[in-house]
């Protein structure tokens, strides 16, 4: 079994990048309503009013908010009428990411480069003008109805792009120390995971830094498989994973079912103060998956020491896992919609660059709790 980060950077280095990403631009939810949403990670989460755009600024069938904190920026879209393609994703998924846009130098490159790979155009490149200056955007279709978008606004010095106004608000709670997302994590169907890491290869140039398989991630009850997928310079990492066979419904499966089909699972987010930023999470409303007291008994044997006191992490419920390399903090919130699908995990990392296989067995199980409640395990 291979789950130790693989060091062979030779071709990375040989190799130029084609696709050099500068990071996550942001990441954009089709909802059923943005404004409550927008409301919900205003209040719950710390996100900042930042942009609208709706029938007031002439779109006239959907409206998005724009919000922020620090890095991080989420843009929540709602249609305004039936029978649009926004409208049509909600049918089929639910509330769920539709957009993992990504910030690049050239977007009108990035297009070219992964289209000839055989990536399948979203958007060809198109220039988007205002009197703060011009964003070309440009998209390729990856997993499920989810795209990338490639963005660049390098010659564009407005609030987020052009088409949106700023989105002033009397009502700004203070934020909870969400930095950027660190990983965005695609669930895709059985034997579905090799094909989306090719794709990832050959059409984005990623590499394949970490494998997880059924034995690593199984619990008595469930399984599933995962690769992680690294850009060049490590600023973006998507694991993919898929169901694999256990004695019952994996979580993966139950996530394709009330997904219909395959989508972001969770979006990680980073934090420098994890004890912080989850003390705020939680007094605010947000519930996370509940790890049994056992867990902590033993953890500091299996992780050695850390910088932080253990009681406010078992009260929190904040899992802990070491790598070669230095430690990470982490925790999963419970859905953030009534379906069974996207998650938040967050995250502290000390050093560790892996994603806390140690955690893996005390975490699905805990899942399984919830998946049992639900009746679908
Ligand atoms: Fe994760």
């Amino acid at each position: 079994m291979q789950s130790t980060l693989q060091t062979d950077n030779n071709a990375a280095q040989v190799e130029p990048d084609f696709l050099p990403l500068l990071g996550t631009d942001y990441v954009e939810f089709y909802v059923g309503n943005a404004r409550q949403a927008a409301h919900f990670y205003k209040t719950a989460f710390g996100f900042q009013s930042l942009a609208y755009a709706g029938p007031e600024t002439g779109m006239k069938d959907k409206a998005s908010y724009v919000i922020r904190q620090n890095k991080l920026t989420f843009v929540l879209t709602t249609p305004l009428r039936p029978h649009n393609p926004v409208a049509d994703h909600i049918q089929q998924h639910g509330d769920g990411v539709k957009f993992l846009a990504l910030q690049v130098d050239d977007a009108s490159g990035a297009w070219k480069e992964t289209t000839q790979r055989g990536g399948i155009s979203y958007m060809e490149p198109t220039s988007l003008k205002d009197d703060s200056g011009e964003i070309v955007m440009s998209g390729i279709h990856t997993y499920g109805d989810t795209v990338h978008l490639f963005i660049e606004r390098k010659n564009y010095s407005g609030i987020f792009m052009p088409g949106f106004k700023a989105w002033e608000s009397a009502y700004n709670p203070s934020e909870t120390g969400l930095l950027y997302v660190d990983h965005c994590v695609g669930n895709v169907g059985w034997n579905q995971m090799d094909p989306w890491v090719k794709f990832y290869e050959d059409v984005m140039g990623f590499r394949n830094i970490l494998t997880f398989d059924d034995s690593d991630i199984s619990t008595e009850y469930s399984a599933l498989m995962s690769k992680v997928m690294s850009n060049g310079n490590g600023y973006v990492k998507f694991p993919i994973n898929e169901p694999a066979i256990g004695k019952k419904k994996s979580q993966v499966e139950e996530y394709l079912d009330y997904y219909n089909g395959a989508g972001v699972q969770h979006v990680a987010i980073a934090s420098a103060d994890i004890v912080g930023t989850v003390t705020e999470l939680q007094k605010r409303g947000i519930e996370f998956l509940k790890i049994p007291g056992s867990y902590y008994k033993d953890v500091l044997d299996r992780v050695g020491k850390i910088d932080e006191d253990l009681e406010p992490l078992s009260k929190l419920g904040i899992l802990i896992d070491r790598d070669e390399e230095g430690y990470l903090l982490q925790i999963f919130s419970k859905p953030l919609q009534d379906r069974p699908t996207i998650f938040f995990e967050i995250i502290q990392r000390k050093g560790a660059k892996s994603f806390g296989k140690g955690n893996f067995k005390a975490l699905f199980e805990a899942l399984e709790r919830e998946q049992d409640a639900r009746g679908n395990l």
